[in-house]
């Protein structure tokens, strides 16, 4: 059966994680963005954290003006972001749960305790003109509250199906994945548009294409560490083939 396109957003974080180890100004974002493009994505992602650990302020503007594919920015729930994304009016923003101390963001948000904070996000960064998605883990009734604050887009986290892969847990691994393909559908059935991402890789992204409902996949730290190897034009387009021989067998 042949599925849907599903876009590939690339998350380029981590090309200014390696630019802040020197804290010079190469690698450079706005050229990883272009590359991409080039590549075959079809959008940007980038998560402004509060410690600016890789992405800066400065990147917004930088990345967006170097090339037209739509910004997807990621950004926590604070006063400081919703300022800047108010601002900025990206095409869309991601609120993804953030804590200081984690290497990456290891949890979706969970919006069935924090409705009360996510609700007046929601509301003025789409009134603002962003299209907002809430990154949650694969649960049916996150789904359900996501809609019912009126989210447009959900983002399930495919960070533990890949780490129960890489383990060899095949078992974890298939419960996982069926956790996606139900809230998946969930989100369809609610009229969500379902996106997915985190820690997905050439070895994963198979099974995850093969979701018909998911629309778009936001994929970065693994094409970043592939680009050291192959390039990362060469990195995107390999994954791009990927999600579209999936979603043509
Ligand atoms: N989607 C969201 C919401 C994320 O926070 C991240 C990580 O910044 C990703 C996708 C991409 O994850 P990875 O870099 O592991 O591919």
């Amino acid at each position: 059966m042949v599925l849907p396109y599903a876009r590939l957003g690339v998350n380029i974080d981590h090309v200014a994680t390696i630019r802040n180890a020197r804290g010079g100004a190469w690698p450079d974002p706005a050229r990883a963005a272009k590359a991409a493009r080039d590549a075959g994505a079809d959008g940007i992602t980038i998560h402004l954290r509060e410690d600016r650990r890789h992405i800066r302020d400065g990147d917004l503007e930088a990345v967006s003006g170097a090339m037209s594919l739509p910004i997807n920015l990621e950004m926590a729930t604070t006063d400081e972001m919703l300022k800047i994304a108010m601002d900025f009016k990206p095409h869309a923003v991601c609120l993804v749960p953030e804590k200081r101390e984690e290497r990456t963001t290891e949890g979706g948000l969970d919006v069935a305790r924090l409705h009360n904070v996510v609700s007046p996000f929601v509301r003025d960064l789409s009134e603002n003109g962003s299209r907002v998605s809430l990154f949650i883990e694969p649960d049916i009734v996150q789904v359900a509250v996501a809609e019912a604050i009126g989210a447009p887009v959900v983002e399930l986290h495919t960070g533990k199906y890949v780490e129960h892969v890489i383990a060899g847990e095949e078992k974890e691994a298939a419960l996982e994945l069926d956790r996606l393909k139900l809230a998946a559908s969930e989100g369809k059935r609610r009229g969500i548009e379902v996106h997915a991402g985190h820690g997905l890789t050439y070895d994963t992204i198979k099974p995850v294409a093969q979701i018909p409902e998911i629309a778009e996949f936001n994929i970065g730290h693994f094409l970043v560490g592939e680009a050291i190897f192959v390039g990362l034009e060469a990195a995107v387009r390999h994954m791009r083939d990927l999600i579209d021989e999936a979603r043509s067998e």
